[in-house]
């Protein structure tokens, strides 16, 4: 009896990693988020269980109540993989699924994925480190829960240089962008918003941070904020552009 926490990667079946399908090919039960692509769960055995524990405004299904769920597999003896978005451990809650199976003393395995904060910037053309533009690079959440967790120290993370790849920030674009901008960051740093990164409706779009509040942007998008937003190294820029003082830019498209 192990469960297997599995990142998915940022979309694209190919990014799946070569141990993560194979799990996926011999597992009894899958359980996936609302974020996970169709085509990677279709990859799962016909006869596998699929429960789909995705988190949504209809029906909030609370993480202890997921925890529970898989402490239950685990304990059922089938070979359990739990497939989350990206990587298991970064912006996933996998952390707090791996602490709910040690404590239970399920054994669980972690399945590293490709994430989106590298890969989804990646696919549009942005390098999230570049030599002579950005040494460092800061993955951070744009949402809290507020009243639970302490406010992320924007003004602080402006000071810090480099490049800033913001998750779950499309609703506080406008404030982020503020309290970077108050925090110093110059008003025209370049902003890349990538959203549904490497699935079939990738789209960018190239903004400052000053227009960042004001600029159309539907999730998920994975939002690169620093010099390195400036670049467009796969040339996907496809039109005029200057529209609204954004560049819309489209994905690969996929077979
Ligand atoms: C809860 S976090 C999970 C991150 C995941 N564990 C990872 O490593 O990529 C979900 C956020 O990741 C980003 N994200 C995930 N998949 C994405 C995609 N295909 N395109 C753009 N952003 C994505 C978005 O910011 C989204 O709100």
């Amino acid at each position: 009896m192990t469960v297997y926490l599995v990142g998915a990667g940022p979309g694209d079946p190919d990014l799946l990693t070569v141990k993560a399908a194979g799990l996926l090919a011999r597992a009894d039960v899958v359980v996936h988020d609302r974020l996970a692509d169709p085509a990677i769960v279709k990859l799962a055995r016909p006869e596998a269980e699929l429960i789909d524990v995705g988190k949504r405004p209809s029906r909030p299904l609370p993480q202890a109540t997921i925890n529970a769920l898989l402490v239950h597999l685990g304990r059922s003896g089938r070979t359990v993989v739990r497939l989350k978005g990206g990587d298991p451990f970064v912006f996933g809650r996998g952390g707090e699924e791996a602490m709910a199976l040690l404590d239970a003393g399920v054994p669980f395995e972690v399945v590293p994925g490709v994430t989106s904060a590298v890969a989804v910037p990646a696919c549009a053309g942005v390098p999230v480190t570049h030599r002579g533009l950005s040494a460092a690079v800061t993955v951070v959440t744009g949402h809290r829960r507020v009243g639970e967790e302490a406010d992320t120290d924007w003004e602080a993370l402006a000071r810090v240089g480099g490049t800033l790849v913001i998750l779950m920030g499309v609703g506080q674009r406008a404030y982020i962008a503020e309290r970077l901008r108050a925090g110093g960051l110059a008003s025209d740093t370049p902003v890349c918003a990538v959203m549904n990164g490497t699935r079939p409706g990738q789209r960018t779009i190239r903004t400052s941070l000053e227009r960042l509040g004001e600029t159309p942007i539907e999730p998920p998008a994975t939002i690169v904020i620093g010099a390195v937003a400036g670049l467009d190294l796969l040339q996907t820029t496809d039109g005029d552009g200057a529209a609204e003082g954004a560049d819309h830019t489209t994905g690969p498209a996929r077979p």
